[in-house]
């Protein structure tokens, strides 16, 4: 009798396990478990988000996909405090996540990793900490990755560039990293930008800088790096904007010819802009009236926010003026 009944329970454990795997949570329940580690909304910009709402249609910042899935969550400028609710990891269909301008705190959750649809992430303008999470390798789809404007500190994790090769942006520009880049990036052969300014960085920029054939935006402003850059630029084959500026790199003067010499050959394509501006005084500034000496950016996103397939050749020109 006692094992009649031990079975009996054994089956309905069974048949419950079963029920919770083919009945997950939904996606409403989902972003209302992320609504509930939020701990202060400003702006009440989530009061849409209400169990009563419909979330194609009513949650703001949601965004679905044909067949009523959410695939991008867009909350811009809200401020919103808390953690990332790791939840979200739920959510199977999700490709865009971008959340500038909030204050999220902590640290990306791992549990992202399982989303594996996931294609740009934006968490630019946070206020995230911690060493730059290394398990962002698992995102084998990634291609825009900005988490700039945070306070991330320690060093860049070499294994999160071990399975890269999709990705073409990376910023972590504006945090308190240091350490050197670590050479893995240059595995990242799909990359047409990366930007490490503002940041503790230093050592040598890694040699096979040009090796990527593709690259176009490369910008280490602001670090502590401190050697001679001459001959690695000159083998960039497709770089049109590189900002060196506010570090310590000397071999300037030879750069700045480089620069002649690549727009030279390249006047029919798109100009070749080198950023030197404030580096150790090697060079004689009656010389660089050629190159902009100033701290200019160009700003290659499309409207949206996310960087354009390739910055547009007016733009490049316009600032090369
Ligand atoms: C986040 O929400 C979960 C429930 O969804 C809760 O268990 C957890 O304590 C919350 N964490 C914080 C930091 O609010
Ligand atoms: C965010 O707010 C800042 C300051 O108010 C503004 O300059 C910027 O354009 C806003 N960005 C977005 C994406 O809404
Ligand atoms: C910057 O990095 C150097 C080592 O490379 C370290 O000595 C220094 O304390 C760091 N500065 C800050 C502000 O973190
Ligand atoms: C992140 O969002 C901000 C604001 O829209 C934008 O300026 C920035 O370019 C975005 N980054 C990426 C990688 O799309």
């Amino acid at each position: 009798m006692k094992r009649l009944r031990n079975y009996v329970l054994y089956i309905f454990v069974l048949l419950a396990y079963q029920f919770a795997a083919v009945c997950p949570v939904t996606e409403k329940e989902i972003l209302l478990q992320f609504k509930g580690n939020i701990s202060s909304d400003p702006y009440n910009s989530l009061s849409s988000w209400d169990s009563s709402k419909s979330v194609c249609q009513d949650f703001s910042g949601v965004f679905c996909n044909p067949a009523g899935n959410v695939h991008k969550i867009l909350l811009w400028n809200t401020s919103l405090a808390g953690i990332l609710s790791p939840a979200l990891s739920g959510l199977k269909y999700l490709r865009i996540l971008s959340f500038f301008g909030n204050k999220f705190s902590g640290n990306i959750p791992i549990e992202y990793s399982d989303i594996d649809t996931l294609w740009k992430m934006n968490f630019s303008s946070n206020s995230l900490s911690g060493q730059i999470p290394d398990f962002l390798r698992k995102f084998s789809n990634i291609r825009y990755l900005d988490l700039s404007s945070n306070e991330y500190s320690g060093e860049i994790p070499s294994a999160l560039f071990r399975n890269c090769f999709n990705v073409k942006f990376i910023s972590q520009s504006r945090n308190k990293l240091s350490g050197s880049i670590p050479l893995a990036i240059w595995k990242c052969f799909n990359l047409l930008g990366v930007d490490f300014s503002f940041n503790n960085l230093s050592g040598d920029l890694p040699p096979q800088i040009c090796d990527i054939s593709g690259l176009v935006y490369f910008s280490v402003r602001n670090n502590g790096f401190a050697q001679t850059v001459e001959e690695q630029i000159l083998r960039c084959k497709s770089l049109e904007y590189l900002d060196l500026s506010s570090n310590m790199f000397t071999g300037m003067q030879a750069l700045i010819r480089a620069q002649v010499a690549i727009r030279a050959q390249r006047a029919l394509i798109k100009c070749f802009f080198v950023d030197i501006y404030q580096n150790i005084q090697d060079y004689d500034i009656s010389n660089i009236e050629e190159s902009s000496a100033s701290g200019k950016l160009i700003d290659w996103h499309d409207e949206e926010g996310f960087p354009a397939e390739n910055p547009s050749p007016e733009i490049v020109d316009q600032e090369c003026q």
